[in-house]
């Protein structure tokens, strides 16, 4: 099982909408899929159709079991499937926005995610984690739960002062982690179309040479119209611009997959 979070600490950048849109495809393409859902503002649970505000099995009673010491989690039961094949969430409920005030006191809350993961690790071959916008703990599971991290990222010049702090705080919790995640940063929400976001790109090629995907997802209206319908943009409208692009990122994480696992087994 394959374990890809997606994350920014800039709100607004395509984060939930690039979870839904990878995990359509995978689920699409027969992977069984898992999308898991660390933003207390519960977007992506809201996406299928689910309601954070009232929603009794959550993420966050993996948390608060952890916190009761409680033995055998079992995050199977807090586990929904969607409307689609193959694809299946573990919702957020707002209640986890008050986990950073109740885990401060608790301390050693960064692997409540990894570790209940671990147990469904033979019925998912990808989960997709969406992260909220802010450093808290909910983000410091997402990041120390995975094995790549992609960060969406407009092509603006205010949003590469946030990636400096993200890709700042990605480094201090790798510091921690023994097998180093690797990171993508995509660009969205591309409007080719203006000088400032073409400009935009150069510079965050040149900032980030290594880490930079060579393409961009664009700005496509269907993207929104598929939030309304709670369907992923690549079931609704698969021949759009922004599946195409989709399709070309997650083609190229597969391969990445591939030679990282290939290394791993010379090693
Ligand atoms: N490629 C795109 N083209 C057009 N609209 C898009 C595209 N990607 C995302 N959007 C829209 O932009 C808005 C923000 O996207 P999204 O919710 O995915 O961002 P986010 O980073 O998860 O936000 P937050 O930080 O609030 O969780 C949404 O209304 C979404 O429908
Ligand atoms: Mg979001």
């Amino acid at each position: 099982m394959k374990i890809w979070t997606v994350s920014n600490q800039k709100g607004g950048v395509g984060k939930t909408t690039t979870v839904v849109s990878l995990a359509g495809l995978l689920s699409s393409w027969g992977f069984r899929t898992l999308v898991v859902d660390l933003d207390p503002h519960g977007s992506l649970t809201s996406y299928f159709k689910l309601n954070p505000d009232e929603i009794e099995l959550s993420v966050y009673n993996l948390f608060h079991d952890t916190g009761q010491k409680k033995t055998n989690i079992d995050p199977h039961a807090y586990i929904q499937t969607t409307e689609f094949d193959g694809l299946s969430i573990l919702p957020a409920s707002t209640a986890i926005a008050t986990l950073d005030r109740q885990v401060a006191s608790l301390g050693g809350m960064g692997l409540v995610v990894s570790n209940a993961l671990k147990k469904v690790s033979n019925d998912y071959d990808y989960v997709l984690i969406d992260s909220p916008p802010m450093l808290g703990i909910l983000m410091i599971n997402a990041l120390a739960a995975c094995q790549h991290i992609i960060i969406p990222s407009l092509a603006e010049h205010l949003a590469l002062k946030g990636l400096e702090r993200m890709i700042h705080t990605v480094e201090m919790v790798f510091k921690s982690r023994k097998n180093k995640p690797s990171y993508t940063i995509v660009p969205t929400l591309f409007d080719k179309r203006t000088r400032a976001a073409r400009d935009s790109l150069i510079r965050l090629k040149q900032s980030y040479p290594e880490n930079v995907w060579n393409s961009v997802i664009p700005i496509d209206t269907k993207v929104r119209d598929a939030s309304i319908e709670g369907v992923p943009v690549t079931l609704y409208a698969p021949k759009s611009k922004s599946v195409e692009a989709y399709t070309a990122l997650l083609e190229l994480l597969l391969l990445e997959n591939k030679k990282v696992d290939k290394k791993m087994a010379v090693n």
